[in-house]
């Protein structure tokens, strides 16, 4: 890699023990930060500082403790809201993952707003997070479920999407605002505007987007959008949604129990206040206070370096995977992608190619990558799939090139 990198990965590396060890007696090459980051010190030490010295429940307590962790968890909201650019922390909603803050939407927002002659459309490149919920929900109330295809670089058809509305009243575009299988960056803003000239509301995955790239959901003009801890940083167990107050506060709870309720009378049940109405039972309160630890160390890292580096690497990976023979990559070309590559190597299962990898000590992804419709019209049932972060470094790419040249001569 030629270009001077923004960011110093290898000083960051320093921040993460999990790379103090050897696998199989060769340094951990880690490029499997899709499917879940490694942690850095300053995260892990949050969390043990905040169960040694502020734990208890929160919002219950009158005393001392108990406020300290409520300030830890209100801190980590409003670290959450500034995240994200969101008006007003009362916005964001602590969740269990991207996953759960989905389906919050599609079971909250979708059962009283989808109906027989609505469309939900999502698109081809959507994980089955941000498909299956809305399919199910589709099917459920009687709306049509639509899906937008993909062209051959992996990017998004925006000149089928007149075509797909017709018929039908849009009620939902449902998009991730980057693809965890092909790492294209999708235009979301696009998609919003179009989004709500139809009236429909625009429900942005960001899981991969959020660790990778700068997201500003007042600039993406969106109505929700997902994100999640372990893949920025951050303990597993803790994601964050964000949505309008406007429909947060006409739509039903998701999750009914305690400390999201105003009254409880044998009669009828009222709601509490943003967002105490969607937090119901005890919150991942540590993993919380870590997320809000992770959002601060990839702040200061800086998302535009980030995003830069990463593209960085991408084009590097795919500039040394086109020399070894036999192999395919998928997806648009390294300055419209994130840091996530693609590949099959002919004649090779990707899970064989992945275990070869593993004995020089290269961890990467083989399989669907939970998104089988994309599979599906890649042709393929798997793929194999690099991908990179903030700590990952040059030498590791050439460690995976060398890795496959050694598939290649035991299994091609
Ligand atoms: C694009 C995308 N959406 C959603 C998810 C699910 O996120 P979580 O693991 O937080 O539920 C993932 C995880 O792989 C993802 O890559």
């Amino acid at each position: 890699m030629t270009a001077r990198p923004a960011l110093d990965a290898q000083r960051l590396r320093a921040d993460f023990p999990i790379f103090e060890q050897k696998i199989h007696g060769k340094p951990l090459a880690y490029l499997d930060s899709a499917a879940s980051s490694q942690k850095p010190r300053q995260v892990l030490d949050t969390v043990r500082d905040f169960y040694e010295t502020s734990y208890a429940n929160v919002h219950r307590g009158v005393y001392t403790l108990s406020e300290k962790a409520t300030a830890a968890y209100e801190g980590a909201r409003e670290k959450a809201r500034e995240f994200v650019n969101a008006p007003a922390a009362r916005e964001l909603i602590f969740t269990r993952s991207a996953t759960e803050s989905i389906n919050l939407v599609a079971y909250a927002w979708g059962l009283d707003n989808l109906g027989p002659g609505d469309v939900a459309l999502v698109t081809e490149l959507e994980h089955h997070s941000n498909f299956v919920p809305w399919q199910y929900i589709a099917k459920r109330t009687g709306a049509e479920f639509r899906m937008l295809p993909i062209d051959d670089h992996g990017e998004l058809r925006l000149d089928e999407l007149d075509e797909l509305a017709g018929g039908g009243r849009m009620k939902v575009v449902a998009a991730n605002l980057v693809s965890n299988s092909l790492g294209t960056v999708n235009p979301v803003a696009r998609l919003s505007s179009w989004a709500h000239e139809r009236g429909a509301i625009m429900v942005v995955d960001a899981a991969q987007g959020a660790p990778h790239h700068r997201v500003d959901v007042q600039e993406l003009d969106c109505d929700f959008l997902a994100f999640s801890s372990h893949k920025l940083c951050g303990p597993t167990g803790a994601g964050a949604l964000w949505g309008r107050a406007e429909l947060l506060e006409r739509m039903a709870p998701f999750n009914l129990g305690g400390h999201m309720i105003r009254q409880v009378r044998l009669e009828e049940t009222t709601w509490g206040e943003l967002p105490y109405k969607f937090e119901a039972g005890t919150q991942p309160i540590a993993e919380v206070v870590g997320f809000g630890a992770a959002m601060d160390y990839v702040a200061e890292v800086g998302l535009d370096a980030i995003a830069e580096y990463e593209s960085a690497l991408a084009a590097y990976a795919l500039e040394r995977l086109a020399e070894v023979g036999g192999v395919t990559t998928y997806g648009p070309p390294a300055e419209r992608r994130a840091g996530i590559v693609s590949f099959n190597v002919e004649g090779i299962h990707p899970h064989d190619v992945a275990q070869v990898l593993d004995s020089e000590g290269v961890a990467i992804r083989a399989g669907h990558h939970c998104c089988q419709p994309l599979m599906a019209r890649l042709g393929v049932a798997a793929t194999n799939r690099a991908s990179f972060y903030l700590y990952t470094l040059p030498d590791e790419i050439d460690r995976l090139v060398e890795g496959l040249y050694k598939a290649r001569k035991i299994l091609g």
